[in-house]
């Protein structure tokens, strides 16, 4: 298969979608790679490093588009990107759909197959092309919650672990799923108080196994959050309902009563975010006080660690790409079932249920465009997973 790796054009994002290790991995099964030049830059990949990894390298986006009959990304294409988008064209990235009705209508028109990370499912039923940001995410909040506690930051001017005789500072975690238990992981590094929330009490049993009396937990209720966070220095939204928008557990009146100067990063801002003062933050602006609380809510926290999460996302995406690149489009869905999730778009359908139910659009179940042979092979593929 021909593999086309575009630099990505999103403002600040600096992620690419295969690293020089990824590529090789294609090229050493056979496939032709097609790398724009200096797509790594901003993860520090050299165009040499691809080069050397099998690739070969060309100097416009329009040309790699052009060649690739899979588009391997990282963000969801904007406007310049849409007329590069052909029919038949398979394009592998996060697309994030249900917000995005210029997007939908341009695979739609365009009768490109749009296989989605964010809606890959593995066997348990979770989104492995999500766990990875997820942790970055998480591992940041308290990095930079941290460093907003510091006084010229804005913070109330407190350590996180505090020092012999001056204790550590507190952190309540609210939700404890990859982001919280992440941020739980680093909090407790540094020496701090932690407080995880959840509603899950299985969760918080499994949290309590892991960290032993490191940390403390709480069933989440608005009684226990309002008590948890009047004391608390740094705050971390973290919870997720899958599907929907996240739930509102932090009022602005309970506000009033966290001390002056404290911090909330909330990370769940991609889903409206857990706190009723949240609103998105970008990376050259992302910080605002409400209550006297500083508030840090970028919606794209990993963006800000682009090696790392380039690393981190490739990791995962990877034996993804190298399915459908071996086996092809239709037998590598027919195979995976999980990966069939992924399809939003074919052949000019859409065939994700929840974004057509967002847009108010037709639903077509991805087998009825397929045809019968595809249909029974990929039905017998899930019964036997
Ligand atoms: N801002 C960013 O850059 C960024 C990056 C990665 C992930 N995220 C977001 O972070 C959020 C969390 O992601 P995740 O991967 O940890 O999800 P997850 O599903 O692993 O964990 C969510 C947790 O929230 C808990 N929860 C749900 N409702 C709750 C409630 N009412 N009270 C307390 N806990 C509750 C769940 O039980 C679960 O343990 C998501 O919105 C995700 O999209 C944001």
């Amino acid at each position: 298969m021909k593999v086309g790796l575009p630099k990505e054009i999103k403002d600040n994002e600096y992620r690419v979608g295969l690293t020089p290790a990824g590529v090789r991995a294609l090229t050493d099964a056979g496939h032709a790679v097609f790398v724009e030049r200096d797509a790594g830059a901003g993860s520090g990949f050299e165009t040499e490093l691809y080069q050397q990894a099998g690739a070969t390298v060309l100097g416009s986006a329009d040309d790699v588009w052009a060649e690739g009959e899979m588009i391997v990304k990282v963000k969801e294409p904007i406007a310049p990107e849409y007329p590069r988008m052909r029919e038949g064209q398979l394009l592998f990235t996060y697309l994030h759909l249900a917000p995005d009705r210029e997007l939908t209508k341009q695979l739609l028109e365009r009768k490109v197959t749009g296989v989605a990370y964010e809606t890959i499912e593995d066997r348990k039923g979770t989104l492995p092309l999500l766990t990875p940001m997820s942790e970055v995410a998480g591992r940041m909040a308290v990095q930079v919650g941290a460093q907003y506690l510091e006084k010229m930051n804005g913070g109330r001017g407190v350590l996180l672990g505090g020092v012999p005789g001056v204790p550590a500072a507190r952190i309540v975690i609210i939700g404890g799923g990859v982001v919280g238990t992440n941020a739980a992981k680093i909090a407790v590094g540094m020496g701090a108080q932690v407080t995880i929330v959840d509603k899950n009490l299985d969760r918080l049993r499994e949290l309590d196994d892991i960290f032993l009396s490191k940390i403390s937990t709480l069933a989440s209720s608005a009684y226990a959050i309002h008590g948890a966070i009047s004391e608390a220095d740094l705050i971390v939204g973290a919870v997720l309902v899958p599907g929907a928008a996240a739930p509102m557990l932090v009022t602005r009146t309970m506000l009033k009563d966290v001390p002056n100067g404290a911090v909330i990063v909330d990370v769940a801002v991609d889903q409206g975010g857990c706190i009723e003062t949240t609103r998105p933050t970008t990376h050259s602006n992302p910080t605002f006080y409400e209550e006297g609380v500083l508030h840090y809510c970028v919606a794209n926290m990993p963006g800000a660690v682009p090696r790392t999460s380039t690393f981190a996302l490739t990791n995962a995406t990877l034996p993804y790409a190298l399915r459908i690149a071996n086996r092809g489009f239709v037998d590598a869905i027919g195979s995976d079932p999980g990966l069939k999730l992924g399809v939003n778009t074919y052949a000019g359908k859409l065939t994700y249920e929840a974004v057509a139910e967002a847009q108010g659009l037709d639903f077509t179940p991805l087998d009825d465009v397929l045809g019968g042979a595809s249909s029974q092979t990929i039905s017998s593929a899930r019964s036997s997973s």
